[in-house]
C-alpha cells in the first residue's frame, strides 16, 4: 500500500515514516524544498508521481504565534493547500486523511469538546486550520479529518524537548497553569492514522468518514505537564527543575489560546475501536527516547 504524506521533517510525518517502515507500508513523504505547500501549483505533479492509495495531509504552518503576523502564508498552507490535496484525492478517487487541531475551538466550554461542538477559533492558526477542514469537506466526502492536540515526540520541536533543553541550564521555570488540554504522542497519532488509512482504503462505508477527535487519553495543564516531564527526567538521572505555575495573563503571547481545549475521543473509539495511550504512558516512552540513561556498571 502506497501512502503519500505531506511533510518531511515534522513530528507526525517522521513518526509515520518510522512506523510505516516497521509495518511494511510504503510511505512517500513530500515537502520542501521540492514541494512548497504555499505554492499550490507545486503539489499536483508530486502527488500524481507518487501514485498513492491514500493521502495523509500532515504538514502545516504550526507556528501559532508567528501566524498572527503571517496570516496569508498560514492560510495558503493550512487552508488552500489542504483544499488542493483534497481536490487531487477526489480526482484520483482515493481517500484523504487530514490532521487538524484543538485550536479550532474557542476554549470557553465547561466540559470536553466533541465533534458536534461548533468551532470558533481565537487565533490565526486556528482560523486557517478550520479553513483547511472546510475546504477538504467541500472537495470530497471521502475524507477523515482528525483533530489532535499538544503534540510531542522525540522528533522535531515540541514542548517536551523545550522543557528538557531549558531544564539543562535552569533550576526553576514558570509555566502556564490555566490552559487545559490533551498531550498527544506523535507515534500514537501515526499508529491511529495508519490503521485508519488501511481501513478507508478498502471500506466505502460513509460512517467511518467525517471528523474525529484524536488525542492521548487524559488531560492536564502545561504546568502539570512540565512537572511530569521533570519528574520523569529525574527518574532518568537528570537534575530536578522546579515548575512555578503562572496564569496566561502573566505570560502574554501574540496568539490567544483556548483555556480549555480538551477533546473527547469517544467517537473514534466507537467507530474504529481506536484509543490512544494515556499521555503519562506515552510521555515515559518519549523520555526513554530522549534521555540516555547511563548503564550501571554491573561490578
Ligand atoms: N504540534 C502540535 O502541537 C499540533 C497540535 C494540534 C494539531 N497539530 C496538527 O498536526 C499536524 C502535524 O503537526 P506536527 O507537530 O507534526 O508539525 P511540525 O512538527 O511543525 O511539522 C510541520 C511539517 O510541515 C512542513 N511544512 C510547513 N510548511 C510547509 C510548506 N510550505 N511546504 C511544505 N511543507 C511544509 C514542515 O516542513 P519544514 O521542515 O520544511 O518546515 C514539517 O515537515 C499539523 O497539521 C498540525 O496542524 C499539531
Amino acid at each position: 500500500m502506497r501512502i503519500l504524506v505531506t511533510g518531511k521533517n515534522g513530528q507526525v510525518d517522521t513518526a509515520l515514516q518510522v512506523l510505516g517502515d516497521q509495518l511494511g507500508l510504503e510511505i512517500i513523504r513530500i515537502g520542501r524544498p521540492e514541494v512548497d505547500l504555499a505554492q499550490t501549483d507545486t503539489i499536483e505533479d508530486a502527488v500524481r508521481a507518487a501514485r498513492p492509495d491514500v493521502i495523509i495531509s500532515s504538514a502545516a504552518y504550526t507556528a501559532v504565534d508567528k501566524a498572527e503576523a503571517e496570516p496569508e502564508l498560514a492560510q495558503a498552507i493550512n487552508g488552500d493547500a489542504a483544499g488542493e490535496l483534497a481536490r487531487l484525492a477526489k480526482n484520483l478517487n482515493i481517500p484523504i486523511l487530514h490532521l487538524s487541531t484543538d485550536y479550532v475551538f474557542a476554549g470557553d466550554k465547561d466540559g470536553v469538546y466533541d465533534e458536534n461542538d461548533a468551532p470558533a477559533p481565537v487565533s490565526v492558526y486556528g482560523k486557517t486550520k478550520l479553513s483547511g477542514e472546510q475546504q477538504i469537506a467541500a472537495q470530497t466526502d471521502n475524507h477523515v479529518i482528525l483533530r489532535t492536540a499538544w503534540v510531542y515526540s522525540p522528533y522535531g520541536n515540541n514542548f517536551v524537548k523545550t522543557m528538557l533543553r531549558l531544564g539543562e541550564t535552569r533550576d526553576a521555570l514558570s509555566v502556564v497553569a490555566d490552559q487545559h488540554g490533551c498531550p498527544t504522542y506523535a507515534p500514537e497519532i501515526a499508529r491511529a492514522l495508519l490503521a485508519i488509512a488501511q481501513q478507508v482504503a478498502i471500506d466505502l462505508d460513509p460512517t467511518i468518514r467525517g471528523t474525529f477527535h484524536l488525542t492521548g487519553q487524559g488531560a492536564t495543564t502545561w504546568a502539570a505537564f512540565a512537572s511530569a516531564i521533570f519528574a520523569g527526567a529525574v527518574q532518568r538521572g537528570r537534575k530536578d527543575v522546579q515548575v512555578n505555575p503562572i496564569t496566561t495573563a502573566e505570560y502574554p503571547t501574540p496568539a490567544s489560546r483556548p483555556t480549555n481545549s480538551r477533546l473527547n475521543g469517544d467517537k473514534l473509539n466507537a467507530i474504529y475501536g481506536l484509543q490512544l495511550d494515556p499521555w503519562e504512558i506515552s510521555l515515559a516512552d518519549c523520555l526513554d527516547n530522549l534521555i540516555n540513561v547511563p548503564i550501571k556498571d554491573p561490578s
